[in-house]
């Protein structure tokens, strides 16, 4: 594939946005940027701050100190905050829990998107979120919007977790409805599917499906950017 151009995978949590985000950059040489990560550092952050949830100023202030920085891998990517390696912290529960109340402050939205586009800035990005194919990147040759049922996407959550982590599917399938309504409702970019994205159901998809179906929809339009 030649002529370089920039990919947006935005839906729900447990949708596949990022495992399939990840292959399709590999499979075409590009970076992948995860940028629920970079919400998650925030919120990371906030809990270490002793910052509230719904404290919009202190929140606003704090983003402001913060270096965020993604290091693409082979086993995905490494998350740095103020130097200190936050990949595995970003992914608890804890935070987990607060992240779309962080995420729906316009300080915490605006400071993010600026860094969003300016990873951006040259072409061959493959980019999962919420908001990248309305508003990041709304320029982007391919927009997916991933979606699968509530109930599939509660058990893929469920099936990751270890033992010391476990947690009833009852409870994980309301937290996930619960942060979609959350990212739904906002007034900030919320969670909503780009009029020119193409949706993509995954509930009875293998990872390697959807895959294929997004190299396809990249190899159209490479070929047109050529
Ligand atoms: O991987 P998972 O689906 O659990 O979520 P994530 O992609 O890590 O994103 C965590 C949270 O960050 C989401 O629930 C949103 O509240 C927020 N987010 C956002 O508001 N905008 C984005 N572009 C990405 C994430
Ligand atoms: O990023 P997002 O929250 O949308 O989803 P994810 O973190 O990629 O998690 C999706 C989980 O479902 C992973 O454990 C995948 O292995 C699994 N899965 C998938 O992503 N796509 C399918 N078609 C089937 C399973």
């Amino acid at each position: 594939i030649s002529g370089r151009i920039n990919v947006a995978i935005d839906g729900p949590a447990g949708a596949g946005k990022s495992t399939v985000a990840r292959k399709v950059a590999e499979q075409l040489g590009y970076i992948y940027v995860d940028t629920g990560a970079m919400y998650r550092a925030v919120a990371y952050a906030a809990i270490g701050a002793g910052i509230g949830p719904d404290d919009s100023d202190k929140l606003g202030r704090l983003v402001q100190t913060l270096r965020i920085e993604l290091a693409p891998g082979s086993e995905g990517q490494t998350v740095w905050l103020n130097g200190e390696n936050v990949t595995s912290a970003i992914r608890t529960r804890e935070v987990t829990l607060i992240v779309s109340q962080i995420a729906s402050h316009e300080p915490v939205r605006l400071k993010l998107v600026g860094l969003q586009r300016a990873l951006a800035d040259s072409k061959g990005i493959v980019m999962d979120g919420r908001d990248i194919g309305t508003h990041v990147l709304p320029g982007a040759e391919v927009k997916v919007f991933l979606v699968a049922s509530v109930e599939v996407r509660a058990l893929r959550r469920f099936q990751e977790l270890s033992g010391d982590q476990a947690v009833p599917i009852e409870q994980l399938e309301r937290e996930i409805a619960e942060r979609d309504r959350s990212d739904e409702r906002r007034e900030i970019s919320p969670l909503i599917c780009a009029k020119d994205a193409e949706v993509i159901d995954s509930t009875e998809l293998t990872i390697d499906q959807v895959v294929e179906r997004i190299l396809d929809l990249c190899r159209t339009k490479t070929v047109e950017a050529k």
